[in-house]
């Protein structure tokens, strides 16, 4: 069943777009909604109130949100990176048409996001690598995202800012001027994948499914494929003519600029952008790289190894606990729906799957158990002569342990081809049946017998 993820950008992603046209976000069952941002502190009030589900953002954001008091929310919140997805796109102080010359700046105003930001921070310091000091030489005007920045710029109403994802290629070619560019500044992280603590903990297995997604696609991206897919999303989304739109796919695919192939968080670039947080915001001067890692910035669950087991002989990897039980995953996360949940105490055998050939009760199986073993639900069975003769007998009158009667079933005959009725009834004890159908199913599972 395809599960809805709503996205929060602060510029329209063509990371996102080619996920959706090369087909693997369907394959993972799932359907992005974008959500446009206008600023951070609004951005991420919609993340933690659960307006949206995941963020592209600015790390230094999650800095202020999780571990800064005096941010525009307020507060503080279990807001984590799942994982790295780009080095900036481009990201550069930018000075508006007309202005030949750096000195053309002074007394004029610089915009940004809001004064308080990761790119606001990257603004003053490619600012004063000029000669120039935001707030002395520039006054500073809070303008929003991205792409109103660029508007702002190229309208007169700034007349420097930071512009990056299409934005920089656009106001190139309107007449502004690239001045710096953030990678001057040392290792750096543009945007990650963010999320809140409680949304991650109780809907993992879909927010795992989207991170595999998209840095999946950004390793092939990165590795020359989807460059047609991705030339046409940044025409369509970003407003860039064909040559721009090309200009901008060699910028995704640059290895210091553009996206993360692997989706890992550099600690050197986390040093960059704890370093600029601490020159230009007065207020959290004590944040350091180990703290804020230490802190949990990073949800390893996301990019480590996972649990690895096959699921129907397909190679699954599951960031789950190790205590969650089997039936959790199978059901939640990878939508195999077949197999039922009744008891939830190993009692009933509803939840019956295969783990190695042996039936077993995937409610109460943990999902460390199943390390590289193969599990095979009623799905994985289909279409088996138990099911057949189950229909042929009309055995079932409500269904519901009708999943775990087929499992069972076939582990039996898979063991023992032709068992006599005294042995079907007594491997199928262990299947409650509240509608009374035990004598229909041990017909069904002879008429079966008869049939292979
Ligand atoms: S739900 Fe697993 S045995 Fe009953
Ligand atoms: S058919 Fe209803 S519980 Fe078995």
């Amino acid at each position: 069943m395809t599960q809805k993820i709503r996205v929060g950008t602060f510029s329209p992603s063509v990371l996102l777009s080619v996920a959706a046209e090369s087909g693997a976000l369907a394959a993972a069952e799932l359907e992005v909604e974008e959500v446009a941002a206008t600023s951070s502190p609004a951005h991420f009030r919609e993340l933690v109130a659960g307006t949206i589900d995941v963020s592209l953002t600015s790390p230094d954001n999650l800095l202020a949100y999780r571990y800064v008091d005096a941010n525009p929310l307020g507060g503080t919140f279990d807001v984590r990176i799942l994982a790295a997805v780009d080095g900036g796109l481009g990201l550069s102080l930018f000075a508006g048409p007309g202005h030949e010359d750096v000195d053309d700046l002074m007394g004029l105003p610089l915009g940004v996001d809001v004064s308080v930001s990761g790119f606001a921070f990257v603004a003053y310091e490619l600012l004063a690598g000029q000669g120039l000091h935001a707030g002395m030489d520039c006054p500073v005007v809070p303008l929003g995202a991205t792409p109103r920045r660029a508007e702002a710029l190229l309208a007169g109403r700034c007349a420097a800012t930071v512009l990056n994802a299409g934005s920089d290629l656009r106001a190139e070619g309107q007449g502004a001027r690239r001045l710096a560019r953030a990678s001057s500044l040392g290792p750096y992280l543009g945007t990650v994948l963010a999320a809140h603590g409680p949304v991650v903990d109780a809907d993992t297995g879909r927010l795992w499914r989207f991170t595999q997604v998209l840095v999946a696609t950004a390793a092939r991206l990165a590795a020359g494929q989807l460059r047609e897919e991705a030339t046409r999303s940044a025409i369509s989304r970003l407003g860039l003519d064909d040559l721009a739109a090309r200009r901008y796919v060699e910028t995704i695919v640059d290895p210091v600029e553009g996206l993360v192939p692997d989706g890992k968080v550099a600690r050197e670039s986390i040093d960059t952008i704890v370093g600029l947080r601490n020159r230009y915001s007065r207020s959290d001067s004590s944040l350091t790289t180990e703290k804020a890692l230490a802190g949990g910035l990073v949800d390893d669950r996301f990019l480590g190894p996972g649990l690895a087991f096959r699921v129907n002989g397909d190679p699954v990897v599951s960031p789950a606990p190790g205590a969650t039980a089997l039936i959790h995953v199978l059901r939640n996360d990878l939508g195999l729906v077949g197999t039922r949940f009744g008891c939830g105490s190993g009692l009933c055998g509803a939840c019956l799957v295969l783990v190695d050939g042996q039936p077993t009760p995937a409610c109460d199986t943990p999902l460390w158990s199943v390390r590289e073993k193969d599990v095979v639900t009623v799905e994985g069975l289909a279409p088996h002569p138990v099911q057949q003769a189950l229909v042929d007998e009309q055995a079932a009158q409500c269904g519901y342990c009708m999943s775990g009667i087929v499992v069972n079933a076939a582990a039996l005959l898979a063991a023992e081809p032709a068992p006599s009725e005294g042995a079907i009834r007594r491997h199928l004890d262990r299947n409650l049946c509240r509608c009374g159908a035990q004598n229909r199913v041990v017909r069904a599972v002879r008429r079966a017998v008869e049939m292979t």
